[in-house]
């Protein structure tokens, strides 16, 4: 069967039957292509970026520009899948108009399908009105990392009868304030599943259990790229990072011990031409440039 793009209407279907959505993210070309050819559902280019690809170590510092330059290569490389950009810290919060502004860049500049952005309640104004001008949210609540301060470090969100109760009423107000889809992040599994039973639209969970009705992994932890820690919620799928070791090793010592190029990987000249070349190099040695290494310079002279 032909391979159609994932509409917002496949996900709602696969929430009615009971079919788990799947998700990854991805910052690239070809980690794009590869998790796209996989037929995973969604790909989400989220600010993790800015963790496992740019080196920070929050969410918080990543910026529009960043951002957009990760979204146009993952839209290069993804024809299928559901392509969600992730609204970097601020460029959502301050006002509605500049949220609706910042979403239109990921639609417009950077080709993504839809906007996530994070918080409960309070960021219901910006979905409307992102929603209002044709542009699909996805919301994220539960442990939202730009907010790392104010929820005190990573810590597992919605642990007491009281702040299951606010994630509740935070996944209410978003799905009536037009998202399409929400992120559940580290959340107790039971809350999560009965936050999923409630909603009409669908879930998708990371480190929230198997009761909502997608799961979404960053690509790095799930393919053991990202070493710096591993997530509990994250299941390592392959060890890149001990492959990737193994072969810069490799390179560096074929390299060091001439192994590498051989002929295979070079390039020749035919027999005549080369000789022709050494002759005509012969009769002008006088003029060709020589590199005198003067022990005591930084650098090498020609003369
Ligand atoms: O930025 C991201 O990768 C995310 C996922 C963890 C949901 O927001």
């Amino acid at each position: 069967m032909e391979r159609k793009k994932t509409t917002l209407l496949d996900l709602i279907k696969k929430k009615e039957q009971r079919i788990p959505i799947t998700m990854l993210t991805a910052y690239d070309y070809p980690l794009a292509q590869a998790v796209d050819n996989a037929g995973i559902d969604m790909i989400l280019v989220g600010d993790s970026y800015g963790m496992v690809v740019l080196g920070y170590n929050s969410t918080v510092p990543v910026t529009m520009e960043e951002m957009l330059i990760a979204c146009r290569a993952v839209a290069r490389g993804a024809h299928y899948s559901f392509l969600v950009g992730d609204m970097p810290f601020m460029s959502y919060q301050a006002d509605t108009a500049e949220a609706v502004r910042n979403a239109g860049r990921f639609i417009k500049e950077a080709n993504m399908d839809a906007v996530k952005l994070e918080g409960g309640r309070r960021v219901v104004d910006a979905v409307r009105a992102i929603t209002h001008a044709g542009i699909p949210v996805m919301g994220h609540i539960g442990l939202t990392p730009q907010s790392i301060s104010q929820l005190g470090g990573y810590r597992t969100q919605g642990t007491t009868a009281a702040a299951a109760r606010e994630l509740l009423d935070d996944a209410l107000a978003l799905q009536a304030a037009g998202c399409f889809a929400l992120v559940l992040e580290k959340v107790p599994d039971r809350v999560a599943a009965y936050i999923t039973q409630r909603l009409r639209i669908p879930t998708i969970g990371i480190g929230a259990g198997a009761g909502a009705d997608g799961q979404v992994l960053v690509i790095h932890d799930l393919l053991g790229l990202f070493d710096r820690f591993v997530p509990k919620f994250a299941k390592q799928y392959a060890q890149l990072h001990d492959n990737i070791a193994q072969a810069l090793n490799e390179y560096k010592s074929q390299v060091e011990n001439h192994a590498f190029p051989t002929p295979q990987h070079s390039f020749a000249i035919k027999e005549n031409e080369w000789e022709t070349f050494l002759q005509a190099a012969a009769e002008h040695s006088s003029d060709v440039p020589q590199v005198f290494i003067d022990e005591h310079a930084d650098t090498a002279r020609v003369y």
